[in-house]
């Protein structure tokens, strides 16, 4: 794989080709905020926190860095007024999901997020899919998958694979940003099937 160089925050940072900008940046230390990103699975771009603006031969756009591939002489800047209004944005709307998640508390700090900005929303999943892409990619049981398209969709554990699978794994249970993924086993459980040791 060949090298390229390219700047992000005004600091010359090597890659190779086929590297996301992300992957470049956290390849430098520079720190992107990401919701929906996990190491071990598929880019899914879904959350947009980690968005940038990048310059390349005299266009200036904003991306998303997860998924956007590292170039040659790429120009990143990963905060600006643009990017931190974004974030902010995407944080506020996220905060009517889940006010109480301290991951989101955290990132609300940073870029002065207001979790009252929007009408609470009933369900407190961001549906950032890492417990479904982490089941289904690198667990392969899709135990717990998506249902309903839109502002309908919800994650839903499949009773009849979760019964024998999860009780011995919940390695998605800590990828989880907000406390959704517990509550819903949780519920799953008590509904469709007990734990062994009930
Ligand atoms: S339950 Fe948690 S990990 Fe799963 S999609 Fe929702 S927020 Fe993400
Ligand atoms: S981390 Fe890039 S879109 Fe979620």
């Amino acid at each position: 794989m060949s090298e390229i160089l390219l700047q992000i925050d005004g600091k010359e940072v090597k890659a190779t080709q086929g590297m996301t900008v992300l992957e470049a940046a956290q390849g430098a230390g520079i720190s992107i905020p990401t919701l929906c990103h996990h190491e071990k699975l598929e880019p899914f771009g879904a959350c947009r926190i980690c968005i940038v603006e990048v310059e390349s031969r005299g266009w200036t756009k904003l991306v998303v860095s997860c998924v956007y591939p590292a170039e040659e002489k790429l120009i990143v800047r990963t905060r600006s007024e643009k990017v931190d209004r974004i974030r902010k944005t995407i944080l506020e709307l996220l905060l009517a999901h889940a006010p109480d998640s301290q991951v989101l508390q955290d990132l609300a700090h940073v870029y002065g997020a207001d979790k009252n900005r929007f009408e609470k929303e009933a369900s407190f999943c961001i549906h950032c899919g890492l417990c479904v892409r982490y089941c289904a990619e690198v667990k392969k049981k899709n135990a717990v998958g998506f249902v309903d398209r839109g502002i309908r969709k919800e994650i839903s554990f499949i009773p009849e694979i979760a019964s024998k699978e999860c009780n011995d794994c919940k390695e998605c249970f800590p990828l989880c940003p907000t406390s959704y993924l517990q509550a819903a086993f949780v519920l799953t459980e008590a509904l469709a099937f007990s734990s062994p040791s009930e």
